[in-house]
């Protein structure tokens, strides 16, 4: 489904990349994180490719609510109790460089992206404990903050926490400008990187340095990436004919809701859910936009439904972003992956980073990004958090029995059934064609499970998704799944 960025900005398209070719920098992945440092490595001399597999920001720069915050829902009073002050000071450091350095950037090239500086709130309806630990950790970090109960939200809180000085934009008006200049190639897959070679579909690129901007990363080992990530979807619903809101709003609670405004729009989002396990899917819950409506409908009087969409993000188990060499043994490798729920930042300080690593310079914010920084606490939470999802996504592949049969799917719905004595994925189009496909995921085998909100298959283990002709639709698997219509 298209979003509110997507419908009023055309990126033009660049051709695929066929042949050998030599650069100091291959970048993988045309989002934010991978232009923002294409765009940084070029201004201090180095030549620059980017691969990109689909177009420019269509992956989830396209599906983000566009918030530039240091203010991640809480996170300084975990970072301080887990790494300490120093560490957690990193933190803070790299996210409000983060928005002065996009401000500096849109002034140095003059882009007309709906830029404002703008409060930011995180806002808690029953209590407010975790909140003031929340100020408390702010404030001995420095980071400017207030407590309050008045907000212009429709509804009562019980207190927020406000960081002035945030800001927010139009992610793909920007990602255009930055974009503009670069040696960009669209539609080009690929398929593996071999030390400082990256394949691609039609030819390959030789590089000093490889940046992995993929979202998820796409090589399993080394690294073991797919072990310390899992994926979250989170759903979007914009509204008109309603108040607005200055401020940038979310709630404390995990999958609560998120609210800003973009022109005359009212960006509402929530009712997300760990990617695979959409509960729609296996009762009789409402989809997420249908309760994300409801919930609409009950705080405004008359609201109008426009454009709605989905995001999908990568979630690191000490909710801290890994940026940096992408493993011991690929010095000239970089990675910039689990952004958590805060990509716009988080592509900036990852930009800011890689660059930094790349040409030498001393970046003083880097050791708690590090891939490699350890935490007992945060090792015990991916073996517990992580872990057993993915283990119960595989073992579900082998001894999950479909309940469905063909005949059972109504029109314009999929299901796992069984046909022909074999388990397969199955969706039934509304002109009555069925589309078959395997539910064995490409990338570690789990099982898929049907999402009846995006109309996908997508994997509880590490987020991969296909559409229903088995498309690749999302990382960390690389190809499309077998499909068989039946007519
Ligand atoms: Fe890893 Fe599906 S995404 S097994």
């Amino acid at each position: 489904m298209q979003s509110l960025w997507q419908n009023d900005c055309l990126i033009p398209e660049r051709e695929p990349l066929r042949g050998t070719r030599k650069v100091d920098a291959a970048i993988i992945g045309a989002g934010l994180a991978g232009i923002l440092t294409a765009y940084f490595l070029k201004e201090r001399g180095l030549s620059v490719i980017v691969l990109e597999r689909g177009r420019i920001g269509q992956g989830e720069t396209s599906g983000t609510t566009a918030k530039i915050t240091a203010q991640h829902r809480l996170i300084y009073d975990s970072l301080i109790k887990q790494y300490g002050m120093e560490m957690a000071k990193q933190y803070a450091l790299a996210n409000i460089r983060a928005i002065s350095q996009y401000k500096k950037l849109i002034d140095k090239l003059g882009i007309d992206c709906d830029f404002k500086i703008c409060p930011s709130y995180v806002f808690n309806r029953v209590n407010t404990t975790q909140l003031e630990n929340e100020a408390e950790a702010a404030a001995r970090l420095g980071i400017p903050s207030f407590m309050t109960d008045i907000t212009e939200l429709p509804f009562r809180v019980k207190g927020a926490l406000c960081f002035s000085n945030q800001a927010c934009f139009h992610p793909l008006k920007f990602l255009k400008s930055v974009a503009e200049p670069l040696s960009i190639y669209e539609n080009t897959r690929v398929k593996t990187v071999d030390n400082q070679t990256v394949y691609f579909d039609g030819g390959r690129l030789n590089a000093k340095y490889v940046v992995m901007a993929t979202h998820y990363p796409l090589i399993n080992t080394p690294g073991y990436y797919f072990m310390r990530l899992h994926q979250e979807r989170s759903y979007v619903q914009a509204l008109n004919n309603v108040p607005l809101v200055n401020g940038m709003y979310v709630d404390e609670r995990q999958y609560g809701l998120s609210l800003r405004s973009s022109g005359d729009t009212l960006i509402l989002g929530g009712a997300g859910h760990r990617t695979g396990k959409n509960p729609a899917a296996s009762n009789n819950q409402p989809s997420s936009y249908d309760r994300l409506r409801k919930v609409a409908a009950k705080l405004y009087h008359n609201p109008q439904f426009s454009f709605r969409w989905s995001a999908q993000d990568c979630i690191t188990s000490d909710s801290v972003p890994y940026i940096g060499q992408y493993s011991t043994s690929t010095p000239h490798m970089f990675v910039a992956t689990g952004f958590n729920k805060w990509g716009m930042t988080s592509s900036m300080v990852a930009a800011t980073l890689i660059t930094d690593q790349i040409t030498g310079e001393k970046n003083e914010c880097a050791p708690i990004f590090s891939p490699r920084r350890f935490s007992v606490k945060s090792l015990a939470k991916n073996i517990t958090g992580d872990g057993i999802p993915a283990s119960i996504g595989l073992l579900s592949e082998a001894f999950h029995f479909p309940v469905k049969e063909l005949d059972d799917l109504k029109k314009g719905t999929g299901g796992i059934i069984e046909y022909k004595d074999k388990k397969v994925g199955a969706y039934k189009a509304e002109d009555g064609k069925v589309h078959l496909v395997s539910t064995r995921c490409p990338h570690l085998g789990c099982e898929l499970q049907w999402n009846p909100d995006e109309k996908s298959w997508d994997c509880p283990c590490h987020g991969s998704r296909f559409d229903i002709y088995g498309k690749w639709l999302s990382s960390p698997a690389v190809t499309n799944l077998p499909c068989k219509t039946l007519k």
